[in-house]
């Protein structure tokens, strides 16, 4: 029953509206936070201070900057509880931005929703539990619980507090044999982070193991080489994790503190980079995955677990060859595709996100495009649409996926940004569409390695792109809403919270920051001179946020914006003739 959408006027023949998200580009003042004295000892001329780790002020962006300085420019917030995060103190990123962007409102969020199941206790009482969890053949020892995971206390996508539930939990239980898959995080947390979470778990574990309950880590791996890929980019990335995790095949070492240290230390990797490893005790892996094991997945969020839960469960299965394939009692912590309805057994019920400006705009009949490459395309789509990989209306929904390549992005720095403008723009001239957004990966993707000087080009990339959709903006009666779904270019070097300054390493040099940022980010709209009505930014809405940008997208076309939508943060007023 979603709601049919009014139409109070109809913008002039093949007006559309294109909601550009400059992913990662996230919008801060210069920052003056590093001092002229301290920026000489380190190298840096005082004016470039000015731009001092920030990737977004340090690129040339012509463009963008003419945007800025326009009247229909303005920030919003893009991070904590503007989207659904349990705190201010919870960086943005893109899963609940783009929610937050493609449903006009902010749900509570995985992070939040679990957060509540432990505290409440729900998530120890419900089915998926009892059926995965609560197995007498893991309380006589005969079968294990194997938990796997991002490790870290990122929040993104996963939060370390929530494995150290599900392990008392088991504890709680009855259960005899926990075994842990962990994957290194230093992407939503310092780069090298890892041995500070490796201290809490032995210290947790420490009060946890007895003569009665053993848990130990037995695989892992670098996030981004093992285990979480996404969109189907590369299945190589979970082929490691299925091997090391599930068959016990990967490289030896006697602790996951000696492999972080090794690994780390044989090639500067930083820890998302880091190979596949195995713990050994005697030559042998300290475990196996094997039938009728249960096996829980403790991220909440979908994109990245999508495809290690289909390796685990689904029979037909071609992506790589699996050797072995245990049947396993598997849950993950949410449902990650609710269209696929994937995995079937979830331990906390995920955010009902329905009424989506896609559902809207398909029952209202509009045309609708979305744009990305690989890397992001899901982001467009799969998050926009509410968690759901399928369409509403195939006949409306023309969904275009460019294809990323495998590389380290920071060495190609421009990744797709041409390839998505050309695309956009043939889809413009074409007037394929009435609605319309896409994605440009560059300032996040870049922004992750922790290199500025390619994040300073990764900006300008987008700019470049954007710059050639403008133009095309004015030749084909296009309205375009430019904004970015949370920071991350925008803060390369750590900052200390107390001081807000840049924190310095032992060798002189800033530190390198991978993820994203608490920034707010631009909101521009551009070329409203097609309408036959002046707009301007309303100035009652000084705490606005994505999910404003919803209702802004459906006044711009004509529609009356439903009333369960966050406001739109323009007004309209009559043209003087
Ligand atoms: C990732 O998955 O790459 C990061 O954890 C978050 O980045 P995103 O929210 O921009 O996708
Ligand atoms: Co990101």
């Amino acid at each position: 029953n979603s709601l049919k959408l009014k139409r109070i006027f109809k913008p002039q023949n093949n007006t559309k509206i294109l909601t550009i998200v400059m992913d990662g580009v996230g919008y801060t003042n210069p920052n003056t936070n590093l001092t002229a004295e301290l920026a000489k000892n380190h190298g840096i001329l005082p004016s470039e201070a000015f731009s001092i780790g920030n990737a977004v002020n340090a690129a040339y962006t012509p463009n963008l900057n003419r945007l800025i300085s326009s009247s229909l420019f303005r920030t919003i917030k893009a991070h904590g509880t503007s989207v659904g995060l349990p705190s201010d103190d919870d960086m943005g990123n893109s899963e609940v931005g783009h929610n937050a962007l493609g449903a006009g409102r902010v749900f509570a969020q995985g992070a939040k929703l679990v957060n509540s199941a432990i505290e409440s206790g729900n998530l120890f009482s419900g089915n998926a539990w009892k059926e995965v969890v609560a197995r007498t053949e893991l309380k006589d020892g005969t079968q294990t619980l194997h938990l796997c995971g991002l490790f870290s206390d990122g929040n993104v996508h996963s939060h370390i507090d929530h494995l150290f539930a599900l392990i008392i939990g088991a504890k709680k239980e009855g259960i005899k044999k926990v075994r842990l898959h962990l994957l290194l995080d230093g992407r939503d947390v310092g780069p090298l982070t890892a041995t500070d979470y490796i201290d809490k778990l032995e210290n947790f574990l420490g009060t946890m193991n007895s003569n009665e309950f053993s848990c130990l880590v037995a695989s892992g791996g670098g996030r981004t080489f093992v285990t979480m890929d996404r969109y189907e980019s590369d299945w190589s990335i979970v082929e490691r994790g299925y091997k090391a995790h599930v068959l016990g095949e990967a490289r030896f070492f006697k602790s996951i503190r000696e492999a972080v240290e090794i690994l780390r230390s044989e090639k500067n990797y930083y820890d998302q980079d880091l190979p596949p490893f195995v713990l050994e005790n005697n030559g042998k892996p300290i475990a196996t995955v094997e039938d009728g094991d249960s096996f829980i997945f403790f991220n909440f969020r979908g994109d990245r677990a999508i495809e290690i839960t289909r390796a685990l469960t689904e029979e037909k299965f071609s992506a790589f060859p699996r050797k072995r394939f245990p049947k396993v009692h598997y849950a993950g912590m949410m449902q990650y595709d609710g269209d696929l309805k994937l995995p079937e057994i979830f331990l906390v019920t995920p955010p009902a996100i329905d009424q989506t400006m896609t559902e809207l705009l398909c029952n209202a009949g509009v045309k609708q495009f979305a744009c990305s490459e690989t890397q992001k395309y899901g982001h467009v789509t799969y998050f926009w649409n509410g968690n759901r990989s399928g369409k509403f209306n195939a006949d409306l929904e023309n969904y275009v996926e460019i294809t990323s390549d495998q590389i380290p992005f920071q060495e190609r720095p421009w990744m797709k940004s041409a390839e998505i403008a050309d695309e956009t723009i043939k889809q413009m001239q074409n007037n394929s569409f009435e609605i319309g957004r896409i994605n440009f990966a560059n300032g996040d993707m870049v922004g992750h390695s922790g290199d500025f000087a390619a994040a300073v080009l990764s900006v300008a990339a987008v700019d470049l792109a954007l710059g050639r959709i403008m133009n095309a903006a004015k030749e084909t009666n296009t309205i375009l809403i430019v904004t970015a779904d949370h920071g991350n270019a925008d803060e390369m070097f750590e900052v200390d919270k107390k001081t807000k300054k840049v924190v310095f390493d032992k060798n002189g040099l800033p530190k390198v920051k991978t993820s994203h940022t608490l920034a707010p980010v631009p909101l521009a709209i551009y070329n409203t001179e097609i309408l036959e009505r002046n707009i301007e930014l309303r100035e009652d809405l000084a705490n606005g946020g994505l999910s404003n940008i919803a209702a802004t997208v459906l006044e711009l076309a004509g529609f009356e914006s439903p009333s369960f939508y966050d406001p739109s943060l323009i007004s309209f007023s009559e043209k003087k003739k």
